[in-house]
């Protein structure tokens, strides 16, 4: 029996259990075109699952948050010492997560939340990343915010997604 790692990169000839995440296209990113993005080098997607189903996925992609993205520009760098101040920093976008539709409301958003959190701001992470960031679904908000996540802007409070970041400072 081989000891297959708990959570695995989805790509080349990798066949994942079924998912359903209750979002038909985070759905069909996951089964159809995550390996595509994989092989352009245009994400990264992590997943795991259990004997009869993909339990949760998400997607990494580099990121930068610029003077631009941001009405809270102060709030963000106000930790950064003065000579290490710039007009951008680096961060790591998650391009898309969700979370078996049969296994939501258990705290597994959270843990992998965590999961990703401990993945790029602790240890071996290859390269430099300030923040996590997301645009996030409407729905979701709630949960970005309990885990710790702001708002980038006031600009978008209409709009159908919102750009919240993560401050890896914070742990
Ligand atoms: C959003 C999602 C990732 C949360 O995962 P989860 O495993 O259900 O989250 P948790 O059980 O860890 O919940 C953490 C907190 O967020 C809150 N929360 C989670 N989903 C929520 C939702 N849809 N609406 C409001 N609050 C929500 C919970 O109330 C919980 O707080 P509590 O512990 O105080 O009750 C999951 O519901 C999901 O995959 N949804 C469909 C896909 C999606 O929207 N992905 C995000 C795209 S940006």
């Amino acid at each position: 029996m081989t000891n297959k790692p708990l959570i695995r990169i989805l790509k080349d000839d990798i066949i994942p259990m079924p998912f359903d995440c209750g979002d038909e296209d985070l759905n069909d990113f996951f089964l159809n075109d995550a390996k595509l993005y994989h092989s352009q080098r245009l994400s990264v997607t992590y997943f795991e699952e259990n004997e009869d189903q993909t339990i949760f996925f998400f997607s990494l992609i580099n990121d930068r948050i610029t003077t631009a993205d941001t009405t809270k520009w102060n709030k963000l760098a106000r930790n950064v010492p003065n000579s290490k101040r710039r007009k951008g920093y680096p961060a790591v976008k998650i391009g898309r997560l969700g979370i078996s539709k049969k296994l939501q409301g258990q705290g597994i958003g959270t843990e992998v939340m965590d999961i990703i959190k401990n993945f790029i701001g602790f240890g071996n992470y290859p390269t430099g990343a300030k923040f996590l960031t997301i645009d996030a679904y409407r729905d979701s908000i709630k949960y970005y915010e309990k885990n710790g996540f702001d708002f980038l802007t006031d600009n978008d409070e209409h709009d159908e997604t919102r750009a919240m970041y993560f401050d890896l400072m914070k742990l």
